[in-house]
């Protein structure tokens, strides 16, 4: 995890820019883990979650507050896994495959600024390690990044 991490703030620290560090990030998620369907991100735009940089199957463009996974998280305002999408009430189903999903919302000072959400193609893939990667691998994007 630590490698990976280090990898991670190596591809960033270089570069500040937005749409640049979240395309690159997106990627590096996708590459290093394993068994993901997608990976990347949703912008918080008024009412709605608004596509953002990702890998994997085109995807629902724009989410309404209130309904599945990425809106769930961002009201608890914590990282939210799912071990079958298919058991969560209200779950957006872009990509057929997915099966399991995680999602860690994107606070920056303070404000919500909106989530990455990664899902995969098998149940319980994943867990509190995981969990503690990505929250990581996000704050490296936010002390990097300017948004
Ligand atoms: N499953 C998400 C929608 C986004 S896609 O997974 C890329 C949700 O329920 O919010």
């Amino acid at each position: 995890m630590l490698l990976r991490l280090k990898q991670l703030q190596a591809l960033l620290e270089h570069e500040s820019d937005l749409w640049a560090n979240l395309a690159n990030f997106a990627a590096f998620i996708f590459q290093e883990m394993p068994t993901l369907n997608w990976a990347g991100f949703y912008r918080l735009q008024g009412d709605e979650l608004v596509l953002g940089p990702f890998q994997g199957k085109v995807a629902c463009t724009r989410l309404k507050r209130g309904k599945g996974v990425c809106w769930a998280a961002c009201e608890k305002g914590q990282t939210l896994l799912v071990s079958d999408v298919h058991a969560f009430p209200g779950h957006i189903a872009c990509d057929s495959a997915s099966q399991s999903e995680i999602v860690v919302p994107i606070f920056v000072q303070g404000s919500l600024w909106g989530v990455l959400d990664i899902d995969a193609p098998i149940k319980n893939r994943f867990g509190q390690a995981d969990q503690d990667f990505l929250e990581q691998a996000v704050r490296i994007l936010i002390q990097h990044t300017r948004f």
